[in-house]
């Protein structure tokens, strides 16, 4: 199997690079300056040239807030994108496997959102992501398209490395205590992948395609994981105490994008494809423990 990822410098890029090259795999990672995805001719060309047999696409436009203002550039990168890559790969019977978010729903109610629940995103973020679903599974209805959410990792910035931060900085922090969901480690999302790309290749692409959620096992606010972070980071000794934390509403920290009140994803279906379950107390525990080795990448 030859993989290509795209969006290689991202989160998820440089975590399936990690995982591809610990597992002795052949991979092109090409970063937004090597492949840009909503260009077609380099869709095509670079894809042609290379041949995978499976193509992950880890790029994607993530500033939620700045996609309020940027509709354009948000549907390039989240829905062109994708149908070019899946448009080749449905061309060149490669398999595709495709990143998405619990963003596409509401986030109203308080069940587990599974992968047949009605869509509604609130945000340009969330309708490009969906608008990119959906024209991905028009194209190449074989696809695989994995949901996550609350993604962090060793790499780039996000939230677990904000907080260390401003605990380095603070005595006291506010933290969103009303939004509901599930952190993931990206280290999961890579290796979640992998294990379905195995039981595909055993199982057969008609018995493993089409949906999946795949988040953390434990739904927390962003108030408790914020509060998990400090906890953690005491232990490892990246930081001296932990703040006191105050907990707010979302309307005390108003953003341009909407985020949905509930985002807990239902996991159900790829644990019984034979994906294990995301720990993600333990995916913190290995990015503090890095950080703490390496410093912030
Ligand atoms: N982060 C989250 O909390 C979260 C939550 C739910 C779902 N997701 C989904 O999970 C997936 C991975 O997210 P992530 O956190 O790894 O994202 P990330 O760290 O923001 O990485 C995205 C990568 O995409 C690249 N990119 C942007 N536009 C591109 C283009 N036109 N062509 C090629 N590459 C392009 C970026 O390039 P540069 O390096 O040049 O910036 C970046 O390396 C995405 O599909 C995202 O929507 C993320």
């Amino acid at each position: 199997m030859r993989w290509l990822i795209t969006g290689a410098n991202g989160q998820l890029g440089q975590s399936m690079s990690r995982l591809l090259t610990s597992h002795g795999e052949e991979f092109h990672a090409l970063s937004s300056s090597e492949l840009d995805i909503s260009d077609e001719a380099a869709v095509n060309n670079v894809l042609s040239a290379i041949k995978p047999d499976v193509v992950v696409n880890a790029a994607a436009y993530t500033a939620v807030d700045k996609a309020e203002s940027e509709h354009d550039s948000a549907y390039k990168v989240n829905e062109t994108g994708p149908a070019l890559l899946a448009s080749w790969c449905a061309g060149n019977t490669a398999h595709f496997i495709h990143v998405s978010t619990d963003y596409v729903f509401s986030g109203e109610g308080r069940i587990a959102w599974k992968e047949t629940d009605a869509v509604d995103p609130q945000s340009v973020y969330g309708a490009s992501k969906l608008a990119g679903e959906q024209a991905v599974f028009k194209i190449c209805p074989e696809a695989i398209i994995l949901r996550t959410a609350w993604v962090f990792s060793e790499y780039r910035n996000n939230f677990v490395k904000t907080m260390v931060k401003l605990a380095q900085q603070r005595d006291q922090l506010s933290v969103v205590a009303d939004q509901i969901g599930c952190p993931t480690y990206a280290g999961d999302i890579a290796r979640a992948i992998y294990s379905l790309m195995q039981q595909r290749e055993k199982k057969g692409k008609v018995e493993v395609k089409g949906l999946y959620h795949f988040a953390g096992d434990i739904a927390v606010s962003w108030w408790a994981f914020a509060r998990e972070i400090h906890q953690q980071a005491l232990a490892v000794g990246l930081i001296e105490r932990c703040p006191t934390l105050g907990a707010i509403p979302s309307s005390e920290y108003p953003t341009p994008a909407t985020r949905p009140v509930f985002s807990v994803l239902d996991c159900s279906k790829v644990v019984a494809a034979g994906v294990e379950p995301s720990n993600w107390k333990a995916g913190l525990q290995a990015v503090l423990e890095s950080i703490k080795a390496e410093g912030v990448r």
